[in-house]
C-alpha cells in the first residue's frame, strides 16, 4: 500500500506513526490532509538502517556516535538534508534540514526495508491532539481517514522521540523524550543547548514546539495535592494522602475517575502510561483532571513537558 502511494498507521516504541513513502509527494500530502496538519510543520523520516539514513541526511561524527548508541530507538536527529536523495519537498516543509529516526519496532523497520524508501511519519493523531500509544487511539482520532493500521500493541516508551538538532556548532535539544539531554551530554562530551521551552506558533527551525500540542479536551490541573469534587485523578506514586475537598479519599472516587501512572513512582512506567491514561480520563468528561506532581528529573522532564503543554492548551 505504501508503494502504491497510500498512507498507513505503523507501530513504533514511542507512539504510533502515520506513514507514507517519503519520496512520494502526493502520498505525503495525504498525511497532512488526514491529520489537518499545517504544511509548514515538517515530518520525521523513518529509516530501516543507518545506510538509508546516511543517504538522506549528512551525518557528522556526533550523529554517528549517537546513532551507534541509541538506534534503533527513541532519538531523532535534525541534520542537513541531502537534496539529491529524492525526499519530497513537503516532508521537510521546504527546510534544508531533515529529521531522521530509526524506530525500534521490527515490524515497522521491516516494512520500511521492503518498501526500500524512507517513510515519513508524524504521530498518528489529528493535529494538536494527544499522540496515540495504542491502535484504538488511532482509530478514535483518524479511523475514518486512513485505510490501514498495522497493530503492534502498546508503545513501550509512550512519549514522542527526543529531538536533537545537530546542524549548528552546539547540539540543541528541541523536544524532550526518553533519551535525556544529560545522557547525550555525557556521551558526546559537549554541552547541549536546551531549546525545549521555546514556544512558537510558526517558527520553522523548531516547529516541534508548536503551542497547541498534546491536548486532551479536558482541562488539566497540575501539581494537585487534593481532588476537587467531580474531578478525575491522574496519580503518580503513593496516594495515601490524597483527599477529596469537602471530605473523602481517593478510594471514594468512581473507578473510572482514578488512574495511577506508576504506583511505585517509576518514571519510565509513568511515561509509557501517560498518553493512554490521559486518553482514558479524557473519555469520562469530568470537569477537570487533577494531576499529581511528577519529579522533574530524567524522563520526568519529558512527562512534565507534555503535561504543561496539555494544561496550557486545554
Ligand atoms: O516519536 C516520534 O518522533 C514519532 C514517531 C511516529 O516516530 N513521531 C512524531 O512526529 O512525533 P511528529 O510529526 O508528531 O513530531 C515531529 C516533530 C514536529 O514537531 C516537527 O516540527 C519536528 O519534529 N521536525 C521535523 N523535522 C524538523 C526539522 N527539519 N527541523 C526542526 N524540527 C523538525
Ligand atoms: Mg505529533
Amino acid at each position: 500500500m505504501l508503494a502504491d502511494g497510500q498512507i498507513a498507521a505503523l507501530p513504533t516504541e514511542t507512539v504510533y506513526g502515520l506513514g507514507a513513502d517519503a519520496t512520494n509527494k502526493n502520498a505525503v500530502d495525504k498525511i497532512f490532509k488526514a491529520k489537518g496538519r499545517p504544511d509548514f510543520n515538517p515530518l520525521i523520516v523513518h529509516v530501516s538502517d543507518i545506510q538509508m539514513a546516511r543517504k538522506i541526511a549528512e551525518f557528522n561524527p556526533t550523529a554517528e556516535l549517537l546513532a551507534q548508541t541509541y538506534w534503533p530507538g527513541p532519538l531523532t536527529f535534525i541534520l542537513p538534508l541531502n537534496i539529491n536523495a529524492g525526499i519530497a519537498p513537503n516532508v521537510t516543509a521546504g527546510l534544508k534540514t531533515i529529521g531522521v529516526r530509526m524506530p525500534a519496532s521490527d515490524v515497522t523497520r521491516n516494512i520500511i526495508k521492503h518498501l526500500g524508501q524512507p517513510v515519513a511519519a508524524p504521530s498518528a493523531n489529528a493535529s494538536g491532539r494527544l499522540s496515540p500509544t495504542k491502535p484504538e487511539h488511532v482509530v478514535a482520532s483518524l479511523g475514518d481517514k486512513i485505510d490501514v493500521i498495522v497493530t503492534g500493541g502498546k508503545s513501550a516508551v509512550g512519549l514522542e522521540s527526543t529531538i536533537i538538532d545537530l546542524t549548528g556548532d552546539q547540539p540543541a535539544l528541541l523536544r524532550a523524550g526518553f533519551v535525556t539531554g544529560d545522557a547525550i551530554e555525557r556521551l558526546i562530551g559537549q554541552s547541549v543547548q536546551d531549546n525545549t521551552k521555546q514556544k512558537t506558533e510558526d517558527a520553522p527551525t523548531a516547529p516541534g514546539q508548536l503551542l497547541k500540542h498534546y491536548a486532551p479536551k479536558t482541562k488539566l490541573r497540575l501539581n494537585a495535592v487534593d481532588i476537587e469534587k467531580g474531578e478525575a485523578l491522574l496519580a503518580f506514586g503513593s496516594v495515601k494522602f490524597m483527599g477529596i475537598k469537602g471530605g473523602g479519599h481517593v478510594r471514594d472516587l468512581p473507578i473510572s475517575h482514578y488512574m495511577n501512572l506508576s504506583e511505585t513512582g517509576d518514571l519510565a512506567e509513568g511515561a509509557s502510561n501517560l498518553f493512554s491514561m490521559l486518553h482514558a480520563l479524557d473519555q469520562i468528561k469530568a470537569p477537570s483532571i487533577a494531576v499529581m506532581n511528577i519529579p522533574d528529573t530524567g524522563i520526568g522532564r519529558a512527562i512534565n513537558d507534555r503535561l504543561t503543554r496539555a494544561a496550557e492548551s486545554a
